[in-house]
């Protein structure tokens, strides 16, 4: 990883390397598999890919299932060029999935408040879908109270502001390789 990397007006160092990462992702992948089991004569699995974040995250992730699945993307977007969630969900969701009695995988970058994940989570069980999970490339575990469980993480984080690997500061360093962390924090 690079020494440390400058964002706009902000300084980043090196946190979680790339293979750290990909370690990562193979043991939830395994755990998903686990979980879902043998998915004879059911219908695929939905995973729901939050952008721009969990793209890189929900690739890496849909490679390594050795089961049907299907995608739908989700927008959402609680923080703007702050660095702070601000609590209110802009929402657009690109649904080609019927998600009646299917079981869905919401596919996060990262669980801070979790305010996102609620909004899903509440939004897929009104639609009557069979299971409303969450897999998280990353959670800040300090920040999420929320009683809703977080079923699958790969890399739990101090509270700190990341960038790197579909993670953005004002929408620059999600094509980083590895996680870095604001300096000054
Ligand atoms: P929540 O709704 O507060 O859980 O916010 C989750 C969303 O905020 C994530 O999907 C990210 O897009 C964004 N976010 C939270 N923490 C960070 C961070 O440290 N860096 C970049 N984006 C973050
Ligand atoms: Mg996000």
């Amino acid at each position: 990883m690079n020494s440390s990397i400058k964002i706009k007006d902000k300084e980043f160092v090196p946190y979680i390397c790339e293979e750290q990462i990909q370690e990562a992702i193979d043991r939830i992948a395994q755990q998903i598999s686990d979980c879902y089991g043998d998915r004879q004569g059911k219908e695929p699995l939905i995973l729901v890919i939050t952008l721009k974040g969990a793209m890189l995250f929900g690739a890496e992730l849909s490679k390594r299932l050795d089961m049907p699945v299907v995608w739908d993307f989700v927008k959402c977007s609680s923080y703007g060029s702050d660095m702070c969630s601000c609590g209110t969900i802009k929402f657009q969701l690109q649904e080609s999935n019927k998600i009646e009695g299917r079981d869905v995988l919401v596919i996060e970058d990262i669980v801070d408040s979790g305010n996102t994940w609620e909004f899903l989570y509440n939004y897929f069980n009104e639609k009557k879908a069979a299971s409303v999970r969450i897999a998280t490339l990353a959670i800040k575990r300090e920040i999420y109270q929320k009683d809703i469980p977080i079923d699958f993480v790969a890399l739990e984080l101090q509270n700190r502001f990341v960038v790197g690997y579909g993670l953005d500061y004002d929408e620059i360093g999600r094509n980083i390789n590895g996680i870095y962390v604001l300096s000054a924090d």
